[in-house]
């Protein structure tokens, strides 16, 4: 159920070029998570159309709703399939629905300290998502993918900020999996040129959506991230680099 103090959220402001972009349709796994929904959020305020296939393992439908709300007039643009990445069947569903114009992969298991307990959880879930998204976005034309690794595949640097070439060491079973992903990533731009992959790997970002304390609430949330610390996801203590291939311009670390 949405809470009382969501309801009252007045919806955001949208900038004047949005409307133009509408009918970009952005495919977000994961959509419904932390960093999925303020993702999705700024997506629907850009004029994006935006799909979030999630099986809710660590998230929730209410958050959804949330990011609706806060959207205005923008909430309808946004679609939700409940779904599972490692069900090819899924993900096949999904692109039946809309020719997207890229993919945004935020979908994966997180924990550090479970990956260690439970790796083949890990491995499975991490890997076999990715393989069958990127198996059907090939086979549909859709060669416009971001995916979210992660800092941890710096292992322990020695100084901060890393750079981007700085040495990977993964530590865990988790960051195995980010590592893994990027190598598949890296292979797959190899054979066919055409795919443009950006890498994200950040750090942990921490805080909240300036409207309210919460915009993604679910079991996971306060695991993981620094609920009430006053920062919000755009100034928070979020270092982030990106790597990009298939258009190396855009290199950009921060
Ligand atoms: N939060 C961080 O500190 C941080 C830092 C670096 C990288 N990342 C990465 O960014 C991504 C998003 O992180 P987050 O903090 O929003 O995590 P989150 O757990 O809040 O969101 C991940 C979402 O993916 C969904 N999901 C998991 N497996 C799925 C599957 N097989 N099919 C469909 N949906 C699935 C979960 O239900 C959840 O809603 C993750 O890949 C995470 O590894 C997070």
């Amino acid at each position: 159920m949405v809470s009382k103090h969501w309801l009252e959220v007045e919806p955001m402001e949208c900038n004047g070029e949005a409307q133009e972009r509408k009918q970009r349709w952005i495919l977000v796994t994961g959509g419904a998570g932390y960093i999925g929904t303020h993702t999705v959020l700024q997506l629907l305020m850009e004029g994006y159309c935006v799909v979030i296939i999630d099986n809710l393992d660590n998230s929730c439908e209410e958050a959804l709703h949330r990011v609706r709300k806060l959207a205005g007039e923008f909430g309808e643009n946004l679609k939700f399939v409940k779904g599972d990445l490692c069900k090819v069947e899924d993900v096949l569903k999904v692109f039946k629905l809309h020719r997207f114009d890229a993919v945004i992969h935020f979908a994966g298991l997180k924990a550090v300290g479970e990956s260690v307990s439970k790796p083949l959880r890990y491995y499975s879930n991490n890997l076999i998502s990715t393989i069958n998204l990127m198996d059907v976005m090939s086979k549909n034309n859709c060669k416009n993918l971001v995916f979210s690794s992660s800092a941890t595949v710096y292992g322990q640097p020695e100084c901060v900020p890393c750079t981007e070439d700085y040495p990977l060491h993964v530590m865990n079973p988790y960051g195995r999996t980010k590592l893994f992903n990027e190598d598949i990533m890296r292979d797959v731009h190899h054979a066919d040129s055409e795919w443009k992959i950006v890498l994200l790997r950040y750090f942990n970002p921490v805080g909240s959506h300036p409207s309210g304390p919460r915009l993604h609430s679910c079991h996971g949330f306060g695991k993981w991230s620094y609920e009430g610390s006053g920062q919000t996801l755009h100034n928070s203590r979020h270092r982030m680099c990106n790597l990009q291939f298939g258009n190396r311009e855009r290199h950009h670390c921060a």
